[in-house]
């Protein structure tokens, strides 16, 4: 069986949605830059062991990135799973997980890469949004894309409304993207592209406003 570690710095909803999902996969652990992480708790609640790497200890990126490389690293995870992990990596721990770190992103990528992604959409008035997981890549937020989901934006959104929605859907597609990991049915290939297996397609056009 696969086996993950899972990088929060907050309250760890997606880490939740992924630990209820009964995965075909084990999680070794869950690692958090931030020792006040609601997140923490909820892991060792369900049992796993947890791990602080406190990014303000150390004097660098790359001082940090490599203590967490080497706590990752004792788990001797296949796959590394960023689950609201707020710190840049730097592009030696990029590549040294290549094609085995995976993030998730609320907002449909390229499009809204960074923070304030639900604010910046209503500013410009998309009225499409939703949330990405993708492989990492040393170029923040761009990296191959695994699965989207997009939802439409309704007039009464305010941040706090559209960022719930898209939550919503974020423990969708996570739980669905670490799934197909695990179990072999994609995979990212020499060029970079992620190559499915077997993977049903469904064909549907979102409309918003809807037409009438
Ligand atoms: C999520 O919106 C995720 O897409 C982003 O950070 C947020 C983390 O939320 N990267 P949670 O800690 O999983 O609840």
């Amino acid at each position: 069986m696969k086996s993950i570690v899972i990088l929060i710095s907050g309250r760890g909803s997606n880490m939740l949605a992924l630990l209820e999902a009964k995965l075909p996969c084990r999680v070794a652990a869950v690692i958090s830059n931030r020792a006040n992480a609601g997140g923490l708790g909820i892991a060792k609640a369900h049992g796993i062991p947890t791990a602080v790497i406190e990014h303000r200890d150390y004097a660098d990126r790359e001082s940090f990135d490599a203590a967490l490389a080497r706590t990752i690293d004792t788990f001797d995870p296949d796959y590394v799973v960023l689950a609201g992990f707020m710190r840049i990596l730097t592009a030696g721990f990029v590549s040294r997980y290549h094609g085995r770190l995976v993030n998730i992103h609320p907002s449909l990528l390229p499009a809204y890469s960074g923070l304030n992604t639900h604010a910046r959409a209503l500013h410009d008035g998309v009225k499409i949004h939703g949330c990405t997981v993708h492989f990492v890549s040393s170029d923040l937020d761009h990296g191959p894309i695994i699965i989207q989901a997009a939802l439409p934006v309704l007039p009464e959104d305010t941040e706090q409304t559209l960022a719930a929605r898209v939550l919503h859907e974020e423990h969708h597609i996570y739980p669905q993207a670490i799934r197909w990991l695990c179990t072999g049915k994609i995979e990212l290939n020499e060029p970079g592209q992620v190559v499915f297996r077997g993977s049903k397609q469904s064909s549907f056009t979102l409309f918003s406003p809807a037409l009438e």
